[in-house]
């Protein structure tokens, strides 16, 4: 298995391209189930996660052309659309279960593996299947498969959502498209990957109105057609390598990445004393020498702060004058970096959703594991900072959602490399 070995303590400087979202593709990608015609998405992310959505969407009978260097993809489910996603790759990624909507509005009938529990938490699918079947589908749960149809085609209606969920929000949006009738969901999430997915769909001929607000409507149509859309910059990617100058210090420009997709995290970067400004090309983050001070952050459906950003702000906190406390509201076992970062050296104190986070004045390097994919470039930035090496082992998670991250890194004079093993 490979592992990655940082030497911290270079400075960076230079400019870092940030991809396409894996989340927001992973989510436009099964959108295609929903026509005949081929939906062709640009600025793809080269990951893993997007190879086995495209392994997951070819069991179902479409065809996945990747082109441009895996950059373009061209996905089209022709007629013969097989319903059952199986264990087999369902379980290797929880976005697999947004097949389901799809196949449901497209089939009428979809026979979907439950994802099974994962590291950061239960992650269950209770708010789908409710969103669903206040469309009019049927589900059974059934040797742990979702069981689903919809005889005579799914209907419009009201989806009132008790919690904010990105999938479930995603599963019904897109089954909503091609049903009889009005859905409004209420309490929809806000997410830019919610929104990419709503303007996808309308160039497919979707009607919809709302995304990016709590209440989406969608007018359902009685077919949808193929369009090219481009996929939009990863907002996550972004947000780790905004941490990356603040972490080691130096000035790196992000090439396309926006202030208004990362505002909340952006402006607790700014409170720590990191300067953050808007150039023509996308985004500049520079730290002096000063130390950095501590924050308070709490997770939170966006535009909050991402929990996704929660495990790199952490690393960076390791290192800020002064306690900060890290609230993580979304996930319920979603700080298993912490113990490795006290290997480098970190002050941490983990009570139930909260971690205290005590600034040090160094972290020195160390050999850490990887749990899971936020988790493991955490503890790449804190190697960036480190006195000495630190060896991350188990980097097949991060290669789920970071492209050509030591080229990024090492670009602009990080010493970083990759181990194979
Ligand atoms: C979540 C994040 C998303 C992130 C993604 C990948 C939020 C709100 N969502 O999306 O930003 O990109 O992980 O890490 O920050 N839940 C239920 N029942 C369900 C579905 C979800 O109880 O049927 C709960 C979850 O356990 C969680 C919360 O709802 O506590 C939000 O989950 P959800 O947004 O659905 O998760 P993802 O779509 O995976």
């Amino acid at each position: 298995m490979d592992s990655i070995l940082v030497k911290g303590g270079q400075t960076l400087s230079g400019q870092i391209p940030i991809s396409g979202a894996k989340n927001a593709c992973l989510t436009l990608m099964p959108a295609a189930l929903l026509t005949s015609e081929p939906l062709t998405l640009t600025n793809a992310p080269r990951l893993s996660d997007i190879r086995t959505m495209a392994s997951l969407l070819e069991s179902l009978g479409c065809e996945v052309a990747s082109l441009q260097h895996r950059r373009v993809l061209a996905i089209s489910a022709g007629a013969d659309l097989n319903h059952i996603a199986d264990y087999e790759i369902v379980r290797r990624m929880r976005a697999s279960n947004l097949v389901l909507g799809p196949l449901l509005a497209r089939e009428g009938r979809a026979v979907v593996s439950l994802p099974g529990g994962c590291a950061i938490g239960a992650r269950p699918m209770d708010l789908h299947l409710m969103g669903l079947e206040a469309l009019g589908a049927k589900l059974e749960l059934k040797d742990g498969y979702v069981h689903g149809t919809a005889n005579g085609g799914l209907k419009g209606g009201t989806v009132d959502f008790p919690i904010v969920s990105v999938g479930a929000t995603e599963n019904v949006l897109m089954a909503a498209t091609l049903a009889k009738g009005t859905t409004v969901i209420n309490n929809a999430a806000r997410e830019p990957e919610i929104v990419d997915l709503a303007r996808c769909l309308r160039a497919m001929g979707a009607q919809i109105e709302g995304e990016g607000t709590s209440t989406i409507t969608v007018q359902g149509v009685e077919s949808l057609h193929g369009a090219t859309y481009q996929v939009v910059s990863d907002r996550i990617e972004l947000g780790t390598y905004m941490l990356a100058p603040a972490i080691a210090g130096g000035s790196v420009e992000l090439l396309g990445g926006r202030r208004e997709l990362v505002a909340s995290f952006a402006d607790k970067l700014e409170q720590t004393g990191v300067t953050v400004e808007d150039t023509d090309a996308g985004l500049r983050v520079t730290r002096n020498g000063e130390r950095l001070r501590a924050v308070d952050v709490r997770t939170e459906p966006f535009p909050g702060f991402p929990t996704d950003l929660q495990a790199q702000m952490m690393a960076l906190l390791t290192l800020a004058e002064g306690t900060s406390a890290l609230e993580e509201t979304i996930f319920e076992n979603r700080f298993m970096h912490a113990p490795e970062l006290l290997r480098m050296g970190a002050k941490i104190d983990v009570h139930g959703g909260t971690a205290k986070v005590e600034g040090v004045e160094r972290l020195t390097g160390a050999p850490v594991m990887a749990t899971d994919l936020r988790a493991s470039v955490s503890l790449i930035l804190a190697g960036l900072a480190a006195e000495g090496e630190t060896t991350v082992a188990r980097v097949y998670h991060l290669d789920r959602g970071y492209e050509r991250l030591e080229e990024k890194l090492g670009g602009c004079g990080a010493r970083i490399e990759r181990i194979k093993g």
